[in-house]
């Protein structure tokens, strides 16, 4: 079993990442880790219950951490998931508490108190909570199994700025140091998320699961998509972060290219950036597995199939 620990923004796209990892038997999932992201902090842990108690699962540890970036201030995206975070759907209030203690404090503990080389992280959101336990414990780095996350952008570049995507932009500091810890890193970015679109299709079958995780799943996608749709006329909506979790269980449907990849800190225009030397122009070496291209019927037959079963 792949044990992670997912550190999240929730955000949709977040919850149906939290989802997936939870129906599937391939995954333990040790605890779940929030950041300010796409909404504050006060909604991010909100909302990571909220889906855990959907899922049936009010046991997990869920942990609040970082409330802003490492060096700047917080940018949200309310403009693309609503005021909450995870408009789309009607979820009753979480009962179930945080798990006490701070998310960096409890990355570190975890990563201490585990075998060496047994912990996957899965960033979904800024990389602000990582990037901080990296700075103050850096023995941290070569206990870490791998990092699996959602970030940056190659051709596909720009969905908060011309060059920068989201998670990156937010906090590059913080994405600086996880790319420069020399970890195994394996990174979704937008070339591959922008395949993975939610179609009137694909969230008719999600629809059609008939259970309150296929309502809930529909819900989101359906307001998520709503927006893609009118700004960028695509036929759907980027599903971004479930392709983290996606690639754990099944990477034979992803490709993608071992190569050197830096993170733009200044830039007048470029902060954020992911510098990827695709066609591997520089002989820096490479940091990370990213990926390019996924098998979008895959990937969603693997979704649906997975939300089935909660
Ligand atoms: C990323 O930013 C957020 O809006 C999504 O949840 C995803 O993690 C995409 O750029
Ligand atoms: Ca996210």
């Amino acid at each position: 079993r792949e044990r992670i620990i997912i550190d999240t923004d929730p955000g949709q796209d977040d919850a149906v990442a939290i989802l997936l990892a939870l129906a599937s038997p391939e995954i333990e999932v040790l605890g779940i880790t929030c950041v300010a992201g796409n909404v504050p902090l006060a909604l991010t842990t909100r909302n990571a219950r909220m889906v855990c108690e959907l899922a049936g699962r009010p046991d997990l540890r869920v942990v609040a951490g970082c409330d802003r970036p490492m060096r700047r201030p917080l940018v949200t995206a309310e403009h693309v998931h609503g005021k909450t975070g995870l408009d789309g759907a009607d979820l009753p209030d979480p009962v179930m508490p945080l798990h006490p203690g701070h998310a960096v404090d409890f990355l570190i503990e975890t990563l201490r108190t585990e075998p060496p080389g047994s912990v996957t992280l899965v960033p979904i959101g800024p990389l602000t909570n990582i990037g901080t336990a990296l700075e103050r414990a850096p023995d941290i780095a070569a206990r870490i199994k791998r990092v699996v996350l959602m970030g940056g952008a190659y051709f596909e570049v720009g969905n908060i700025t011309p060059a920068a995507e989201f998670n990156i932009f937010v906090d590059p500091e913080a994405a600086a140091l996880v790319f420069g810890a020399g970890v195994p890193l394996v990174v979704v970015p937008l070339d591959v998320t922008h395949k993975a679109l939610t179609t009137p299709p694909r969230i008719a079958a999600f629809r059609a699961l008939g259970t309150p995780v296929g309502e809930a799943v529909a819900g989101w996608t359906d307001f998520f998509e709503r927006f893609d749709m009118a700004k960028y006329g695509s036929e759907g909506a980027p599903l971004h972060d479930p392709c983290t979790i996606a690639w754990i269980l099944r990477p034979d449907l992803f490709t993608g290219r071992e190569i050197n990849v830096e993170i733009e800190t200044g830039g007048r225009f470029t902060s954020g950036m992911t510098v990827a030397d695709w066609w591997r122009v520089t002989d820096r070496a490479a940091n990370a597995l990213f990926l390019g291209d996924v098998d979008a019927d895959g990937f969603y037959a693997l979704v649906t199939e997975r939300l089935a079963r909660l």
